[in-house]
């Protein structure tokens, strides 16, 4: 069994993190406001399994404090907003040296597809690095943007392939996009 640490685990990425948790892996979450995180565990099969970290990533000083003291994970996911790189950058350079390798999924908007505008954090060798793209759906021509179940559904799928790539839905043909 794992252990996960899901930066952020309440929203779209809620129904991920119950099935992590009902899969038997530890999982820990971090987010801001304690009250989704406190319904989060009130929802999960195994709440001694489910932990949680009320955190900012924006507040980077304290963010690094508190995830600092916290074991290291096997496994990161990190749904970080390009504001948050810092944060990610901080991940990256904490578990430089680890006993052993953790799989970090950079969870990033349908943007990412650009290589322009795709944000790759510098990382070791400790780090496997995967980057999962949040795509649309093209159903008949039609576009729209994945539901929170399609999301959570996809990070499951790749976390469980661990392709150094994966887009969730499609981002092609680009100009179709929502
Ligand atoms: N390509 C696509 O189709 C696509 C891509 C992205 C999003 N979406 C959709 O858009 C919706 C909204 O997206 P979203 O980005 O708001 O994601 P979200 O995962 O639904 O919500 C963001 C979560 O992050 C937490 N959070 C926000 N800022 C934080 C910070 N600085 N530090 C720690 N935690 C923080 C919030 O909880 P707290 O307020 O408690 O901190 C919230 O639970 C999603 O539900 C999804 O369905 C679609």
């Amino acid at each position: 069994m794992s252990h996960f640490l899901v930066i952020v685990g309440t929203g779209m990425l809620e129904d991920a993190v119950l099935t992590w948790n009902q899969q038997g892996h530890t999982v820990t979450v971090v987010a801001r406001k304690k009250e989704k995180l406190k319904r989060l565990v009130s929802r999960a099969d195994f709440p001694k399994r489910l932990h949680i970290v009320q955190s900012d990533y924006l507040q980077l000083e304290k963010f690094k404090n508190q995830l600092a003291q916290l074991s290291a994970p096997d496994v990161i996911v990190s749904w970080i907003h390009r504001s948050g790189n810092d944060a990610i950058q901080w991940l990256c350079n904490h578990y430089k040296v680890s006993d052993t390798r953790i799989a970090f999924f950079h969870i990033k908007g349908s943007s990412a597809h650009n290589p322009k505008q795709n944000f790759i954090p510098p990382y070791s060798n400790s780090i496997i690095y995967h980057e999962v793209i949040l795509g649309f759906q093209l159903d008949s021509g039609v576009s729209r943007w994945l539901t929170n179940t399609e999301i959570a559904a996809g990070v499951v799928h790749a976390a469980e392939q661990k392709p150094p790539q994966y887009v969730v839905g499609t981002v092609e043909p680009w100009d179709k996009r929502p």
